[in-house]
């Protein structure tokens, strides 16, 4: 009972207050769909933090979706020990990249008064369950080795059982705790999405690969001396 909770209802749940809270706040509040940049009251640590993040965690999102939806391809270009070894190798140094990253946003937030002025209760929970999410999946990277290969085997057929309303949480109740925890902070965080400035992942601003950099500056004249 408790797992058809957390691995069918919970997952269901998450998903429909994520997609219909975003759309909702879409419709009705357009304009806040925004990380609220606080770039300009601390740029240092948020440079190296927000950089390492999400240089580390886009690619990630990129791989774990890939092998929800393209399985098979997954699974041919893993087809060789080398590139099993390879995606083993990049993976961990993704996930590091993203967890120094996200430690150092977290950190910068903690220890500059003006930023935590800024940082509101949903701010510090997201931050914490992002920290979470992307170490137990190291934990789960370097502890269980070959993810690239189980992943298919386990999340996969879970994550399309659920897509195709035919739900078989038996692919992942057997798992041990820290896959457990890992898959369910990743509903979670979806749900959390249109509460959280988490909302801006979908407004994909792409052009931001190639336009030119913006540069924002104080206007404000500095006190005579
Ligand atoms: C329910 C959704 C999710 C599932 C089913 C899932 C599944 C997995 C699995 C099976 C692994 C181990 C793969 C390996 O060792 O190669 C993993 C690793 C990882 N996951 Fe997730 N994950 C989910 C959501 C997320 C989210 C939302 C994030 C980040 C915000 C995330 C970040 C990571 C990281 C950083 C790693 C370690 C790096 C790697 O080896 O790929 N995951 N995930």
């Amino acid at each position: 009972m408790l797992n058809i909770l957390l691995f069918v209802v919970f997952p269901y749940v998450a998903l429909a207050i994520g997609i219909v809270g975003t759309i909702y706040r879409y419709l009705t509040n357009q304009y806040s769909f925004t990380s609220l940049s606080s770039q300009l009251l601390e740029n240092d640590w948020q440079f190296w933090g927000s950089t390492l993040w999400h240089y580390g965690i886009l690619p990630t999102t990129v791989i774990h979706l890939a092998g929800f939806t393209v399985p098979k391809i997954m699974a041919a270009l893993h087809s060789t020990p080398e590139m099993l070894y390879l995606a083993e190798v990049a993976g961990k140094i993704l996930g590091i990249m993203a967890l120094v990253g996200v430690g150092i946003l977290l950190y910068r937030r903690l220890a500059s008064s003006k930023v935590r002025t800024v940082t509101s209760p949903v701010d510090w929970i997201v931050l914490a369950l992002l920290f979470g999410q992307v170490l137990f999946g190291l934990i789960l990277a370097f502890g269980y080795r070959w993810g690239a290969a189980w992943f298919l085997h386990t999340a996969t057929p879970w994550m399309a059982s659920l897509a195709t309303f035919q739900p078989a949480p038996q692919y992942v109740t057997a798992l041990p705790l820290a896959h457990k925890v890992h898959f369910l902070t990743g509903f979670l965080l979806f749900a959390l999405m249109p509460f959280s400035r988490l909302v801006h992942i979908v407004t994909f601003p792409t052009s931001y690969a190639w336009r030119r950099f913006q540069l924002v500056i104080w206007t404000r004249r500095k006190a005579a001396q």
